[in-house]
């Protein structure tokens, strides 16, 4: 495909990350779990920190961020960073972003392949991008100047979807792959959402993981959908349901025992539940890879 960059989108970024990558199965950090984790000290290897939920001056959640951190590696996960929006970026936010960056010193930053204002409308979902050469020129240009602002590589995520648009003129994977290469950035591939998004649009999985570039992937996200008849809907709600654990074992075939999250968001489970997923995951990586756990 002969994609139309702007000139000014093809330099290298020369930024590198803050710290050494993290290993293993980590779990998502909810406040449910803020005094489990304090008390009890369980063996995760890394949590990941929804940072939006963190942009205050002081509180509960942010005396808990600093024990924790003291305990245990980090990545920062947001969902406002807004890159794919024709809006400019928000510099508040991302001040905030960069003064806990600072502070607590994540493996990875990472943000959505998408966008969720414009206008001063503010969305709480991840809202999809057309796959356009327009669309990307966008991402580009954000995804660099965040990674200027903050002195460090980001990873962008994919989104799951529900339709398409129709002015899009690529597939999804070749719209990722090309936005990272272009903005050099990383990836972080979410598999429940490759398998959400390929079910509802009638794509082949395993087709869209043959295209992602192995040398761009971090790390790996896994979730449970919620199979709503017609669509499956990307809930966070459940457990990682089988056809995912199959597409994850075949991604960690071609990516390697990346670093993996169990994200769990909404009816939020015992934190023994968020470990037995963690075991799970981590005794694939074994038989697929050796991994020492
Ligand atoms: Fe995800």
């Amino acid at each position: 495909m002969n994609v139309q960059l702007e000139q000014n989108n093809m330099r290298t970024s020369a930024v590198v990350p803050l710290q050494p990558p993290i290993a293993g199965v980590g779990v998502g950090l909810r406040a449910d779990h803020f005094q489990y984790i304090d008390e009890n000290k369980p063996a995760i290897p890394w949590f990941e920190v929804l940072i939006d939920n963190y942009m205050m001056d002081a509180g509960t959640s942010l005396f808990y961020l600093a024990k924790i951190a003291d305990m245990y590696p980090l990545t920062f996960h947001g969902v406002g960073m807004s890159l794919g929006s024709s809006d400019k970026l928000n510099m508040d936010y991302l001040s905030r972003l960069k003064k806990l960056i600072q502070q607590f010193k994540p493996a990875y930053v990472s943000d959505h392949l998408c966008w969720t204002s414009v206008n001063g409308y503010h969305s709480h979902d991840l809202l999809p991008m057309p796959y356009t050469d327009e669309a990307i020129n966008i991402l580009i240009r954000h995804i660099q100047q965040v990674q200027d602002f903050l002195e460090q590589r980001i990873l962008i995520e994919n989104v799951s979807s529900y339709l398409n648009f129709k002015d899009s003129a690529m597939q999804e994977w070749e719209f990722l792959k090309l936005v990272a290469e272009q903005a050099d950035c990383d990836i972080l591939l979410d598999i429940n959402n490759i398998y959400v998004s390929a079910t509802n649009h009638n794509i082949d999985a395993m087709t869209y993981l043959k295209h992602i570039p192995v040398e761009r992937v971090k790390e790996m996200h896994l979730a449970g959908y919620t199979d709503m008849g017609s669509y499956l809907l990307d809930t966070h709600a459940e457990a990682v349901h089988e056809p995912v654990w199959e597409l994850y074992k075949k991604a960690l075939e071609k990516f390697g025992s990346m670093p993996t999250l169990i994200e769990w968001d909404n009816d939020i489970p015992a934190f023994s539940v968020l470990q037995a997923e963690a075991s799970k995951a981590r005794v694939l990586m074994q038989q697929v890879h050796h991994y020492a756990v």
